[in-house]
């Protein structure tokens, strides 16, 4: 089903405000909604953290984990082709072997106590790479203080996945002062303006049959599988893991035009073995090959289903693109998580498992 095409349900479920806010113990939803404000506010945190331009003609590397890595492979969507120097995106205890001093690393950790992250920090120092911190406090930010290296303060109190509008902003604007690509700030300005009327569009204030609300219904009772390609590749990994986190289900992701390459096949069983949705995300400037390959994808495992669906970005920047789907994926999340009556905030899961590490 095409975006235009989601239907209204007249008995279906209330996801207003009070509605959420029954499950919803620490406000998750508000801060999906400021996420505008979250963009504009971290520019000013940039600006006020770092003041000289630098250029490490080896690129950027953004080394961090879960929610705060995202953020640097949303901000190399958002910077596509007119990135002018390598731009990686490292999930692990190291960096890559090609790091030298001439590559920037930045360490992006909300909590500042990743593990992960902190090897990274260390292993930036000992091959001699330029760094640069982003975080609320923590080990990172001790351990930055002491080198005397910068570090972008983010406000206390989120979720780290919440933080995502900072996050990208400041792996933008660290990009672009290192030299790997284009200033983007008078473009993430108006990207929040745009992002304004689709917080409205999309809302808890919104009708009931608003496409997030729809969207959030069809998938309910089901397993989600979001496919992206190019710019919303990071988007569709973005759909899974707030869903995962938020509503506390499994979903998956894939990329187009791999997954036509095996996935494909894989649907042809998947009422066998279970309820599974399709979420393909396109977006307005994709190459045609791959919109067509999007279309027919649908249509192909449209029978095997239990719904599908085909959304595409908003907006005329690439910023605007990127975070117009992050908006919708997150606002879906936090519905579902209503619908499944559970609390999107807490990850007890993800703590415990951390908790267990840091005894070893
Ligand atoms: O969303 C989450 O809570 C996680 O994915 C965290 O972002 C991840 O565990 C890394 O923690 P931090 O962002 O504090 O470095």
């Amino acid at each position: 089903m095409s975006e235009g095409a989601v239907s209204a349900d007249p008995g279906a479920e209330s996801l207003s405000r009070a509605a959420i806010a029954r499950v919803d113990s620490s406000d998750q939803l508000s801060d999906v909604l400021t996420l505008p404000e979250h963009l504009r506010d971290a520019l000013w945190r940039v600006e006020s953290a770092i003041m000289q331009h630098w250029d490490t003609t080896a690129g950027l590397v953004v080394a961090g984990m879960g929610g705060s890595a995202i953020a640097g492979a949303l901000a190399r969507a958002a910077l596509g082709d007119h990135a002018t120097r390598p731009i990686f995106v490292t999930r692990a205890y190291g960096l890559p072997t090609w790091t030298t001093p001439d590559t920037t690393v930045l360490c992006a950790s909300y909590s500042g106590n990743t593990e992960e992250t902190l090897a990274c920090y260390e292993s930036a120092g000992a091959l001699g790479a330029r760094r640069t911190v982003v975080t609320t406090g923590g080990r990172l930010a001790e351990m930055a203080r002491a080198d005397g290296i910068p570090v972008i303060p983010l406000p206390g109190g989120f979720q780290p996945r919440a933080a995502v509008a900072y996050m990208i902003v400041a792996a933008l604007e660290v990009a672009a002062l290192s030299g790997a690509g284009p200033r983007l700030t008078s473009e993430i300005d108006v990207a929040a303006s745009h992002t304004e009327q689709l917080v409205a569009e999309w809302g808890p204030d919104a009708a009931e049959d608003s496409l997030a609300k729809q969207l959030a219904r069809s998938l309910h009772g089901t397993t989600p599988v979001i496919a992206g390609a190019g710019l919303t590749t990071p988007i569709a990994y973005r759909w899974k893991t707030q869903i995962n986190e938020n509503a506390k289900q499994p979903a998956f992701f894939n990329e187009l035009p791999e997954l036509d390459h095996n996935e494909l096949a894989g649907w042809e069983g998947a009422q066998d073995v279970g309820r599974f949705a399709a979420v393909f995300l396109d977006d307005s400037d994709a190459h045609p090959r791959v919109k067509a390959r999007m279309a027919l994808t649908e249509r192909a495992i449209a029978g095997s289903a239990a719904s599908s669906f085909r959304l595409e970005t908003r907006g005329q920047t690439s910023i605007e693109r990127v975070i117009s789907l992050v908006l919708l994926g997150d606002l879906v999340s936090i519905y579902l998580a209503a619908l499944r009556g559970v609390d999107p905030g807490p990850v007890n899961a993800i703590d415990e498992l951390k908790e267990q590490l840091a005894k070893r």
